[in-house]
């Protein structure tokens, strides 16, 4: 670990916090040997990697509640299939800078890094807090949605029921005071507290989410042990997830053209589309989109978070064989896989399930079970498992790697930037990570940690866009092998995006997150600002050298 410098040398803190870092710096120190990762990543191995991190939670679970409406979160109704293709759009346009930014500095730390080469030391310490966010939040997010999953699999195939204090945040029962005995009137589903009425009393008992836990310790000692390993692992789940989700469209499809296609008309309009009839258009859209555009976007806020872990694909570009062309190929290939197939899964969810029947913590098996296949429904449940579990394989491979590039400069202790000698991997931050995100999932609710992992990556997709525009201006001549096309086009509308979708979340996720940000910053000027800053950080006036 770094000992702290004494005033004199130290520069002025201003002067620090904006330095900057060049990527020629960067890449060379990417080169150091005590800190290198080993190389044995293929393009297809980044789509796989990508389209790993992005099936998940988001589509399998979080659709139900952004669709019906949750707590505070508006209804999208049946134009959620319109907030998967504005989301898809968004993502599409920061997707184009997080492959040029990563063709151009092919490296860990994805955002963070791109960040310390254009806005500073400072930005960049807020952009890696807010991937830590990102990856770790997000990663318990998945964590209580894989026992969602495991839960309904053991339910709805083999009958057992798995107790409430072990399977969720909190245990809610609701006690019914005005009768003679009072007593427990129901006990509330694991992700949501009910409404209560003033003679009912609500208790809250804290739980602990164990399966959510123990699979990250899991996920965290296949991590330590090796990323290609890990990689084949969820290679193997992946090819699982994604024939689900195909078998899922697939029986969505015979279903409704072998004879339901009314069920269409009634689930998404209301029975009331009659294109000759003006009138009865305006209602169609009134069942569509219930809360209209607003609806659409609070949509978007929720459900963006399955379309987060494209830019995972950009945090293995160090153990990357060919950078430069391979990474935008495995960012753009597993974005377009991803949008498509969301955009069919929630046509055919609304489609076949009526608002308020859909199955908020199992969305796409509540479908299946609703077009009446049962075994079917037990097949979605495994690969819905198999999926998620893919999702915590990458997600948090990237949360380590953040981490790892924050502490290999300096602004976390050095100590956890240490590579295993035999496995190669950052062990000491795959372990760290690993406690935290499984105290986090065994102690949060999946709503709340979704929105926090949404907001801390637009942020993070938001000053990509803008790093991408800095640098055009301040370093034009740089070769890059990917370029976003029509000039600063695609940054500005990737920012202008990510200021769309977080308008529609919540306040109460917005004062957690801020909650967050302020730790994060007293970690900063109480810890890395008191650091010498590293030899290969350079002043903001060298920037073009
Ligand atoms: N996109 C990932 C999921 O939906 C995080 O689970």
């Amino acid at each position: 670990m770094n000992a702290p410098v004494s005033s004199a040398s130290r520069p002025s803190m201003l002067a620090r916090m904006f330095r900057v870092k060049t990527l020629d710096t960067i890449l060379e120190n990417s080169k150091n040997q005590e800190h290198a990762l080993k190389k044995t990543l293929s393009a297809f191995d980044l789509i796989i990697f990508g389209v790993g991190a992005m099936i998940g939670a988001g589509i399998f679970v979080l659709t139900g509640s952004a669709a019906a409406g949750a707590g505070t979160h508006l209804a999208a109704g049946p134009a959620l299939t319109l907030s998967f293709v504005l989301t898809g759009i968004v993502c599409a346009f920061c997707a184009m800078c997080y492959s040029e930014f990563a063709s151009m500095a092919p490296i860990s730390g994805s955002a963070y890094t791109y960040t310390f080469s254009t806005l500073g030391e400072f930005a960049a310490w807020i952009i890696g807090w807010a991937l830590v966010l990102e990856y770790a939040v997000g990663n318990m997010a998945v964590a209580v949605g894989w026992t969602g999953s495991v839960k309904e699999f053991l339910s709805a195939g083999f009958g057992v029921q798995m107790p409430d204090w072990m399977t969720s945040n909190t245990v809610t029962t609701v006690h019914d005071m005005s009768a003679a005995n009072p007593s427990i009137l129901y006990k509330a589903i694991p992700f949501t507290i009910p409404f209560t009425k003033t003679s009912e009393i609500l208790l809250l008992q804290k739980a602990f989410n164990l399966p959510a836990a123990l699979i990250i310790l899991a996920v965290t000692v296949l991590l330590v042990r090796g990323v290609s390993e890990s990689a084949r692992t969820a290679a193997v789940m992946v090819f699982v997830k994604t024939a689900v989700v195909l078998m899922f469209i697939a029986m969505a499809a015979y279903f409704l053209l072998g004879g339901h296609l009314d069920l269409l008309n009634t689930n998404w309009f209301g029975g009331t589309l009659h294109l000759s009839d003006p009138a009865g258009m305006a209602k169609a859209w009134s069942h569509f989109a219930p809360n209209g555009w607003q609806g659409i976007v609070t949509g978007a806020s929720l459900i963006f978070f399955a379309y987060i872990g494209f830019d995972a694909v950009s945090t293995a570009a160090e153990e990357t064989k060919n950078p430069q062309r391979d990474i935008p190929i495995g960012i753009i290939g597993s974005l377009l896989i991803c949008t498509v197939l969301y955009i069919l899964v929630t046509a055919a969810i609304t489609g076949i399930v009526p608002l308020n029947q859909i199955n908020k913590e199992a969305a796409v098996v509540g479908a299946m079970y609703a077009m009446g296949f049962k075994y079917a429904s037990i097949a979605i449940s495994v690969g819905a498992i198999a999926g998620l579990t893919s999702v915590l394989l990458v997600l948090q491979m990237g949360g380590t790697r953040i981490f790892y590039a924050i502490a290999r400069d300096g602004l976390l202790p050095k100590f956890l930037a240490k590579v295993h000698p035999v496995y190669k991997t950052p062990h000491i931050c795959t372990i760290l990570v690993g406690i935290f995100v499984a105290l986090g999932a065994g102690l949060l609710p999946i709503n709340l940690l979704a929105e926090m992992c949404n907001i801390g990556t637009l942020g993070a997709f938001l000053v990509v866009c803008l790093g991408v525009m800095v640098l055009r201006f301040t370093d034009p001549d740089r070769k890059r092998p990917f370029k976003a096309p029509l000039g600063i086009t695609f940054p500005i509308l990737g920012i202008a995006g990510c200021v769309v979708v977080m308008s529609g979340l919540p306040v109460t996720t917005w004062v957690v997150t801020i909650g967050w940000f302020l730790l994060g910053m007293a970690i900063y000027f109480g810890y890395s600002l008191r650091q010498p800053a590293q030899h290969n950080i350079i002043a903001p006036s060298n920037l073009s050298n």
